[in-house]
C-alpha cells in the first residue's frame, strides 16, 4: 500500500474507559472479523489480561476503510491501529507505540473523564506531535456528561468542544464517524522508500510456535522476505523468515514499505535479541544511524520470591526461564533467605509488572509462592567513594556511608478539586514536593508531586484511592534519583538477624517500621521454652523491642514411669513438628509465621 492510502494510530485510554469494546467494534465494522468469530476483546489474547481486564501487551491490526470523496469516488484505505498497553509500569512501550502512530485517538468514558494515566499518554502524544482525536466513549451511560468532558478534553487537545466526537463502543454509535475522521486528520506516512531500511520495534512477544514476533513499523526503505536483517542496537543479524501484517490472523507479504506496520519472525527464542525501541536494518545494504529514542527497559522494583513448598524452587527456575522469553524487562538471580529458603530475587519495572509475573508464575506454572515486601535500587556511596548499587536491603553495607541515592518520580494525580487538602498531606507523609497544580474544570484539579519511587511502592495507590473514595488516577514516571537520609533497619530474634525482614526507609520513619514489624512478629512467632526477645535495630542501635514470654510445654511431664523407648518415641513426634520449621539461632518459627508477616503489610 503506498504510505498516501496508509494511516498509523492508536488508542488512548484509561483502564475501562472502553478500548477494547471500541477496537472490537472497529473490526466488526471494517469486516476484518466477522460477528460470528467476534469473541468479547478479540485483541486482548492473555487470559490474564481478559480476566482482570488489563492490556499489557501492545498489538498491532490493520483494517480496510474506503473514503467517499466529493466527487463520489471511493478510495480504499487502510488503517493500522496499534494497541498501546495501558499501564504506568509500560510507560517506555506506550512511548514506543506512540512513535509508530501519525495520530491518537483520545478515548474518555463520559460517565468519568479523563484520568491520569490517560493524560500522562496525552501529553507523550502531543510531544510526538501526533494528530489527536478526541472521543468521549459510552455516551449511552444514563451517568454520561458528554458537555462536561468535551469542555475538559477540549481545554486541554487546545479544540473547540463541537469538535469531540460522542460514541459507544457497545451500542457502535459513532465509531462509522470516527473511522473516518481517522483517515481525514490523521497524516500519511513520510518516509524515504528509496534509503537503506530502518524500522522500528514497538513490540515482540514470544510465541510458543513461531519464536519470537517482532511488530515494526517501517520508517524508511522496506524489508522483503528472505532477506538478511540486522538489529542496530547488538549488531546482531538474522534472516527474515517471515514478515507480514495482522489483520488481525498474521497474513504474510512480499514485503513491508514506507509507513507500513507489520510483523517479522526469524527465529529468535528469546525477546531480548529484538527488543522494543531498536531498530532493524538490512544487512546487505545498511542504516548509517538508528532511529532515536531507544533505551534498554531498567528495573527499578525488586523483590524477593520464594516457593511455599522448598520442593517447588526447580519448577519455579524453569517458570521464570521461560517467561524471560517473553518479558525483556524481567531479571533475577538466586537467593537464599534463612527464614525463606531457596528462592530469586528478582527485578521489576515496577509493582503492577511484579503482580503481574507473580501472578503468571502461580497460575500458569501451578506454584504456590511468597514475596517479600518489594524495595527500589539504591546507589550507596562508600567512605573510599566507590559506589555499590543494593537491591536487596540485606546487602545494605554496614559501616561509613558518605550518601545513598533513591530514584524519584515525577507524579501526576488527578482528583475532585474537595480531596486537594488529602492528596497534599499524603502526598508530605511521602516525602513529596508540589511541582504544580492547575484545574482541568471548575471541580477537577491535576496536581504534579515529586515523590521517592520507595514511597509509592509502599501502599501509596491503595492510600490515595480511600482519602478519595477511589476518585483520584495516578500516574508516575522516574524521572532521576536524589541523595536521602535512608537506613537500613533490621530485625532481630534473639539476637539473629531475620533477612527477608531488612528494609532501608527514611530516618524519620525507621521507628515506625520497627515498632509494626516488632509488633506483628510478635503476635505471629509461636512461644518457646525460652523467652525470645524480637528487637528492630539500626546498625547497633535497638530502635524497639518485643518479648515473646516463655512456655515449657513438657512432653515428658506424662510418663514417669521408667518406660525409655515410649519417652523417646514422644520426642521423636515432637521433633517430627518441628520440620516445617525455620530455626532462627535458637528459636523455631514456622514458616507460615513468616509469610503471615510479609502478607499483612
Ligand atoms: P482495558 O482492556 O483494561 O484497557 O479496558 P478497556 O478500556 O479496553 O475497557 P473494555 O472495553 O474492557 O470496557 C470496560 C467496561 O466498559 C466493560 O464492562 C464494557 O462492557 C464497558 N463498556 C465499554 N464500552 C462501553 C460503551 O460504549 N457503553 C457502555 N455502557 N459500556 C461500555
Amino acid at each position: 500500500t503506498p504510505p498516501e492510502l496508509l494511516r498509523n494510530f492508536c488508542i488512548i485510554a484509561h483502564i475501562d474507559h472502553g478500548k477494547s469494546t471500541l477496537a472490537d467494534r472497529m473490526l466488526q465494522l471494517t469486516g476484518v472479523v466477522d460477528s460470528r468469530a467476534m469473541r468479547a476483546q478479540y485483541l486482548d489474547r492473555m487470559d490474564i489480561e481478559r480476566e482482570r481486564g488489563i492490556t499489557i501487551k501492545s498489538q498491532a491490526v490493520r483494517m480496510p476503510w474506503a473514503l467517499e470523496d466529493e466527487s463520489g469516488t471511493l478510495t480504499p484505505y487502510a488503517l493500522n491501529m496499534i494497541d498501546t498497553p495501558g499501564h504506568v509500569d509500560f510507560t517506555y512501550e506506550v512511548s514506543r507505540s506512540l512513535a509508530a502512530c501519525e495520530g491518537a485517538v483520545l478515548l474518555v468514558d463520559a460517565a468519568q473523564g479523563i484520568e491520569a494515566q490517560t493524560l500522562a499518554n496525552l501529553y507523550l502524544a502531543m510531544e510526538n506531535d501526533l494528530q489527536i482525536i478526541p472521543v468521549l466513549n459510552k455516551i449511552d451511560l444514563p451517568a454520561a456528561q458528554p458537555e462536561k468532558y468535551a469542555e475538559e478534553i477540549a481545554g486541554l487537545v487546545g479544540c473547540d468542544p463541537d469538535d469531540v466526537l460522542k460514541v459507544s463502543g457497545k451500542t457502535g454509535v459513532g465509531v462509522t464517524e470516527l473511522l473516518d475522521r481517522i483517515v481525514q486528520r490523521v497524516p500519511a506516512p513520510h518516509g524515504d522508500p528509496d534509503a537503506p531500511a530502518r524500522a522500528m520495534i514497538f513490540d515482540s512477544v514470544y510465541d510458543t510456535y513461531r519464536g519470537v514476533v517482532t511488530y515494526v513499523r517501517v520508517v524508511d526503505g522496506n524489508l522483503s522476505p528472505r532477506e538478511r536483517i540486522v538489529m542496530m542496537s547488538t549488531r546482531a543479524a538474522h534472516e527474515l523468515l517471515e514478515i507480514g501484517v495482522t489483520a488481525p490472523e498474521p497474513v504474510p507479504t512480499q514485503g513491508l514499505g514506507v509507513g507500513e506496520v507489520g510483523y517479522l519472525i526469524t527465529g529468535v527464542k528469546d525477546v531480548r535479541q529484538s527488543k522494543v525501541g531498536d531498530t532493524v536494518t538490512n544487512q546487505a545494504k545498511p542504516a548509517s544511524e538508528a532511529l532515536g529514542g531507544y533505551s534498554d527497559p531498567k528495573p527499578m522494583v525488586f523483590s524477593g520470591l520464594y516457593p511455599i513448598d522448598g520442593s517447588d524452587y526447580p519448577v519455579l527456575r524453569d517458570a521464570l526461564d521461560k517467561l524471560k522469553l517473553n518479558d525483556a524487562a524481567l531479571v533475577y538471580e538466586p537467593e537464599t533467605s534463612v527464614a525463606l529458603g531457596f528462592g530469586f530475587r528478582v527485578g521489576y519495572l515496577g509493582l503492577l509488572h511484579l503482580e503481574i509475573v507473580r501472578e503468571r508464575l502461580e497460575r500458569e506454572f501451578n506454584l504456590d509462592l511468597i514475596s517479600t515486601a518489594p524495595n527500589v535500587i539504591y546507589d550507596v556511596t562508600l567512605e573510599d567513594r566507590s559506589v555499590v548499587t543494593v537491591t536487596n536491603p540485606s546487602e545494605f553495607p554496614g559501616g561509613k556511608i558518605m550518601e545513598v541515592r533513591e530514584p524519584v518520580v515525577r507524579a501526576t494525580i488527578l482528583a475532585p478539586a474537595e480531596y486537594i487538602g488529602a492528596i497534599m498531606e499524603l502526598c508530605q507523609q511521602r516525602r513529596g514536593d508540589l511541582l504544580g497544580m492547575d484545574y482541568l474544570s471548575a471541580d477537577r484539579v491535576e496536581m504534579r508531586y515529586q515523590l521517592p519511587l520507595a514511597e509509592i511502592v509502599f501502599d501509596f495507590f491503595d492510600q490515595l484511592k480511600s482519602k478519595t473514595r477511589g476518585y483520584a488516577s495516578l500516574d508516575y514516571d522516574v524521572t532521576g534519583d536524589q541523595a536521602a537520609d535512608l537506613v537500613k533497619v533490621d530485625i532481630l530474634l534473639q539476637g539473629e538477624q531475620v533477612d527477608a525482614f531488612s528494609a532501608i526507609v527514611h530516618k524519620d520513619k525507621a521507628y515506625a517500621y520497627g515498632v509494626m514489624m516488632t509488633g506483628k512478629l510478635k503476635d505471629l512467632i509461636p512461644r518457646q521454652q525460652f523467652e525470645v526477645p524480637i528487637q528492630a535495630a539500626v546498625g547497633a542501635r535497638v530502635i524497639a523491642r518485643e518479648t515473646i514470654r516463655a512456655i515449657r510445654k513438657d512432653v515428658l511431664a506424662k510418663c514417669y514411669g521408667g518406660d525409655i523407648s515410649r519417652k523417646r518415641k514422644l520426642l521423636e513426634k515432637q521433633k517430627e513438628g518441628k520440620k516445617r520449621m525455620k530455626t532462627i539461632g535458637r528459636v523455631d518459627v514456622p514458616q507460615e509465621a513468616f509469610i503471615a508477616a510479609l502478607t499483612s503489610q
